[in-house]
């Protein structure tokens, strides 16, 4: 696996862009605008990266991440993504996204949404509990006694495999929680989301980012209640 494509580069796909730039990864890069207002990104990155449309970012990757507002899941390209592992960030604020009624009543979870939505692709929850300066500051080697874990929901195997070699790549380590619909344990308003990398008593924004080892992020995510 060697290109990453993202739908969505802005401050958790483009953190995610440099990460996998500096594991080695190729990135194919698009957002809503068009691929001429990521050039200063791609210039960033040099030349492991381009910028594309979505359906081309889609179709270039071995491996998407969707890092969108909620709101616009819809839009996500189905037919190039078919096959596919697909890594969901995105997360559901009503002040940003609007109303989404199955959301507030609890029948589903965003990610299993965007499921619907690519029901020929294999999507992993990863990456929606942390702050994108956090993500780009606690990257470890493997075996780092401060490395960080990361939570992953889905309910294809291998895709969650690929999501955690993806995840070791960049300096995180994996801890599984579970299929698809479990991902509301690091959902908004969970223990596991956002404070676990800031640290207790932190101010969260300030913060230089705080690591959260694997028993700690499993502790925290079974600690989740509805
Ligand atoms: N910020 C965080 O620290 C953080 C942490 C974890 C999870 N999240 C979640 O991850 C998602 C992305 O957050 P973010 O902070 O990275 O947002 P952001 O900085 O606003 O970036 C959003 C990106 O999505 C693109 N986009 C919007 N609509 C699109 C569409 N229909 N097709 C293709 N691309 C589209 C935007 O492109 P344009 O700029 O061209 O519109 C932009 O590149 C959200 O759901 C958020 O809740 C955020």
């Amino acid at each position: 696996m060697t290109t990453i494509g993202f739908i969505g580069s802005g401050n958790i796909g483009g953190t995610l862009a440099r990460l996998a730039v500096a594991a080695g990864y190729d990135v194919v890069l698009s957002n809503s605008r068009g691929p001429q207002t990521l050039q200063e990104l791609v210039e960033e990155l040099g030349p492991k990266a381009r910028a594309a449309t979505s359906a081309e970012a889609a179709a270039a990757g071995d491996l998407v991440v969707v890092s969108i507002p909620l709101r616009a899941y819809r839009e996500v390209p189905a037919e190039p993504l078919a096959g596919k592992a697909v890594i969901d960030t995105n997360n559901y604020y009503t002040q940003r996204d609007g109303v989404f009624a199955e959301l507030d009543d609890e029948s589903t979870t965003s990610s299993e949404l965007l499921q619907e939505h690519l029901p020929a692709s294999k999507v992993v929850k990863a990456f929606n509990n942390i702050y994108f300066q956090h993500l780009r500051a606690l990257p470890r080697p493997a075996g780092a006694a401060d490395r960080s874990a990361m939570a992953i929901a889905g309910d294809d195997a291998g895709a969650k495999s690929e999501v955690t070699a993806f995840l070791d790549r960049i300096g995180y380590d994996a801890v599984d929680a579970g299929a698809l619909a479990d991902g509301w344990r690091f959902q908004p308003g969970t223990p596991a989301y956002g404070l676990i990398y800031s640290g207790e008593g932190e101010n969260f924004w300030e913060s230089p980012g705080v690591p959260c080892d694997v028993a700690t992020l499993r502790t925290t995510l079974a600690e989740a209640k509805r």
